[in-house]
């Protein structure tokens, strides 16, 4: 079989078998880790393979080649953090002098460094809230780079790609989008003519909270400006974590499928619920973006918001009542985490300027897990009582 008919696998198969050629006799199922910081090399006649800050370390390589291929991808390249990856493939499309467009709905550590980080080094740029337009005032001569993040963090809104994509090509810009809460199990971004697609692979690529990566993906030359820009300034993925990344993404059809169920039951159950004022997820009918949200993505994600009437209080209250779902602010873990972006996302922010942007006091966030869902709603609801 051809490489390209591989890359059209579907993406179980490709999260566990990835594009490499089939393991001869006597091979390991597993691939193995090369937990090796050098690489024997004399002279420029023993290849490239020197170090594993450069970023051809073979585990690192081997998890590249099945990222690249579950995002539709020409290549793609690990990283020690999702941020190393924002940042890296920032750095690798601009330089000082040159403008960058990007939606005002952004992880926090993203848009820090593109408001107050990389106008140090000469880049400057633009917000745009997605609500209100101007993405074409807001484009410059010199800008290079549209960045957006397909859905936001915590309101779950769905920007739609294609015309920021249109715009983008028309004045020679690239658009990078940051797919994280999606998955490129729920969400194709590099289909929609989107150019390079960042995730935090900390979350669902892992999902077991128990490793730090980030991974971008995008055409081949890009990509070696990125591996390049990683070699620079040094955030190369350590192959032991490159390998429990890999043992991650083996699973990461399944548990997005089933994450994906258990949100839509725990969001339609909060829905009926008198104690939530609003309940947000792209799966509900209610959502304004859900129309958006089934021609985009094949599963809705794990994510929830819930705003809880009784305001900050109540979600305090609710958070410290959790038997079984945990307190903590990271997502895309196996287990089910809630947070409050109050205290965490957007706590640089007033309860007023907070409210204006969707997150009033009482929104609780749920990164829902894959465990048995009646439980988890027991716990909810025993947590609302
Ligand atoms: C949407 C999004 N992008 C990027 C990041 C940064 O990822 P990391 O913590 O792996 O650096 C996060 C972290 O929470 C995130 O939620």
């Amino acid at each position: 079989m051809t490489d390209e008919n591989k890359r059209r696998r579907g993406p179980a198969t490709l999260g566990v078998h990835g594009v490499d050629p089939h393991p001869p006799a006597g091979a390991p199922v597993v691939p193995p880790i090369a937990q090796s910081a050098t690489f024997y090399w004399a002279s420029p006649s023993d290849g490239d393979l020197r170090y594993t800050r450069y970023g051809n370390n073979p585990t690192q390589l081997q998890l590249g080649r099945k990222l690249a291929a579950l995002e539709g991808a020409e290549a793609a390249v690990a990283l020690g953090s999702g941020m190393a990856a924002t940042a890296m493939a920032l750095l690798a499309a601009v330089e000082s002098g040159d403008h960058v467009v990007a939606s005002s709905r952004l992880y926090g550590a993203t848009y820090a460094l593109l408001a107050d980080e990389l106008p140090r080094r000469g880049v400057q740029t633009t917000f745009v809230d997605p609500d209100r337009g101007g993405w074409e005032e807001a484009m410059r001569e010199s800008t290079r780079v549209v960045f957006v993040e397909i859905p936001t963090n915590p309101t779950l809104r769905v920007l739609d790609p294609c015309p920021v994509v249109s715009l983008a090509r028309s004045r020679g810009a690239i658009v990078m989008c940051d797919a994280t809460f999606a998955s490129p199990v729920n969400f194709r971004a590099l289909s929609t003519g989107i150019d390079v697609v960042i995730q935090s692979a900390t979350k669902y690529l892992g999902g077991h909270s128990d490793l730090i990566a980030g991974s971008v993906a995008g055409p081949c030359d890009f990509i070696e400006r990125v591996v390049h820009m990683a070699h620079l300034y040094g955030p190369a993925l350590d192959p032991h974590t490159g390998y429990l990344l890999d043992r991650g993404i083996r699973t990461l059809e399944a548990r997005i499928r089933r994450h994906n169920e258990n949100a839509l039951t725990v969001a339609q159950w909060f829905e009926g619920r008198p104690e939530a004022e609003r309940t947000i997820y792209p799966g509900l009918a209610s959502h304004p973006d859900h129309a958006l949200a089934r021609e985009l993505f094949s599963g809705f994600g794990g994510m929830v918001g819930v705003v809880l009437g009784g305001g900050g209080e109540a979600a305090d209250r609710f958070m410290r009542r959790l038997e079984l779902a945990m307190a903590a602010p990271s997502l895309g873990g196996v287990e089910t985490l809630v947070s409050q972006p109050r205290w965490t996302s957007h706590v640089g922010l007033t309860s007023e300027e907070r409210e204006r942007v969707g997150i009033p006091d009482g929104f609780v966030r749920f990164s829902v897990g894959v465990e048995d869902v009646e439980d988890l709603i027991a716990d909810f609801e025993q947590a609302l009582g």
